[in-house]
């Protein structure tokens, strides 16, 4: 029973979960836990599934690199050609060290500092994404002074409803992401008289987790509006830029795959004539979250009198998404009992706080010590974790068929108190 099938699903009764070739019980022992799992092959997979729905056509795919960060990770994508979309010059130097092309790196993000836009057009970015009027003119000074013409694009904001969490909604108009979409055309006429400026192209991200493809559909049809518009202010841009967001399947979502929603997305281009222009895509979620588990072991059982708590070793600092969106993730039990009744349980950790959850009311038949398996966890899993309550964060392992390789050492306490220091008296 392998768990990179994209579909969260219980192995079958006496079956044992596998990570690809080996079982994942076995990366527990040998690694410890609370520990992250990805799979290389469920990653490729992933990030096959936009290549080849968008090779036919110009593009570029730039996988978010917040979404993981994990160097191997990077180094597994841009392997396979992958672009990145970047919010901080600490992501860029990753995408650097982890052999990705600054060639192919949108710098996304509402306020990138100056040393920052001086090390994107140190490295060559494709364009910076940019969110503001000010920022424009702060890209143009760092430029002229460095004799560089930064390339371009804004990232507008539609003001579509992308449907999702409030947290990962950013296409409204209240949402402090993007140029308005209505000052837009005066924002370009202004780059477009600027010296060190080479205007390339229009972006929009207008959330994250989205289960439908109409949001993306109604932000396109504006995108285009605006393209047009510009055509007659004689602006012709390179490419266009659709952001991230497309879901993935955490509970029972039906999600649009990214062959059908780039279907509907091409379709629109040609019907409008834009079918020339580049289609950048910065997928962050959709790519990385099924190829990551996060194993964690039952410390005790814990009954009061209202409920069964399962204590475990992961707790929210090592995956926040729980406490912080209420975020459902699949869990279960890598051990199979036949003579364990199931009951409800919360899956807790041993963090101070009552918001520490992993899950909540869950069906399970466990016993102390069992390893369970927290399923999408690629995604917004280890980038997000803390060092709350000095825990030491997880240890990250990448398999590859059966091999299975370190690729994030697990933390120590003294290195967490490394760069501390006492008052001299
Ligand atoms: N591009 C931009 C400009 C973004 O801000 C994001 C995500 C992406 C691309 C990638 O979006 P994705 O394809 O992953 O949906 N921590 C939250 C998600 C925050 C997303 C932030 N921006 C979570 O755990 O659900």
């Amino acid at each position: 029973m392998e768990w990179f099938t994209f579909q969260p699903s219980e192995p079958a009764a006496g079956s044992e979960l596998f990570a690809e070739e080996i079982p994942v019980q076995q990366l527990a022992r040998q690694y410890g836990t609370p520990l992250y799992v990805y799979s290389r092959r469920a990653l490729e997979a992933s990030y096959q599934a936009y290549y080849q729905a968008m090779a036919d056509s110009p593009h570029l795919i730039c996988y978010a690199v917040k979404a993981n960060s994990n160097l191997a990770v990077l180094n597994v994508l841009a392997r396979l050609g992958a672009g990145f979309d970047i919010v901080s010059v600490g992501e860029l130097e990753r995408v650097l060290a982890a052999g990705g092309d600054p060639a192919r790196v949108v710098f996304s993000g509402v306020a990138k500092q100056r040393h920052e836009i001086r090390r994107a057009l140190e490295v060559g970015v494709h364009c910076f994404n940019i969110e503001s009027e000010q920022e424009l003119e702060h890209i143009q000074e760092e430029a002229l002074a460095m004799n560089k013409v930064a390339r371009i694009s804004l990232r507008v904001n539609p003001d579509v409803d992308a449907r999702t969490h409030p947290y990962i909604s950013t296409g409204l108009k209240d949402n402090k992401f993007g140029i308005d979409i209505n000052r837009a055309p005066a924002v370009y006429a202004r780059a477009a008289e600027l010296s060190h400026i080479e205007v390339v192209g229009v972006d929009c991200h207008i959330g994250s987790q989205l289960t439908t493809t109409e949001p993306f559909l109604d932000a396109l049809d504006r995108l285009l509006l605006l393209m047009d518009q510009l055509q007659a202010q004689g602006i012709h841009l390179q490419h266009l830029d659709i952001g991230g967001g497309l879901g993935v399947q955490y509970q029972d979502e039906t999600i649009p795959s990214p062959a059908d929603y780039l279907v509907s997305v091409k379709q629109r281009l040609v019907e409008r004539g834009y079918g020339d222009v580049m289609l950048v895509v910065e997928p962050g979620r959709s790519i990385a979250a099924q190829a990551g588990i996060l194993l964690t072991r039952v410390e005790l059982i814990k009954t009061t009198e209202q409920k069964h708590f399962a204590i475990v070793d992961g707790a929210m600092n090592d995956l926040l998404r729980p406490s912080i969106y209420s975020a459902w993730h699949t869990i279960v039990n890598t051990v199979q009992h036949a003579d364990v009744d199931s009951q409800v349980y919360d899956i807790v950790g041993p963090v101070c706080e009552s918001g520490d959850f992993l899950g909540k009311a869950r069906d399970l038949a466990v016993r102390e010590g069992d390893l369970l398996a927290v399923y999408s966890a690629g995604a917004y899993g280890f980038v997000m974790s803390s060092n709350y309550n000095t825990r030491n964060r997880a240890a990250e392992i990448m398999v590859d068929g059966t091999q299975s390789y370190v690729i994030r050492r697990r933390e120590t306490v003294a290195e967490q108190f490394a760069s501390e220091s006492l008052l001299p008296l």
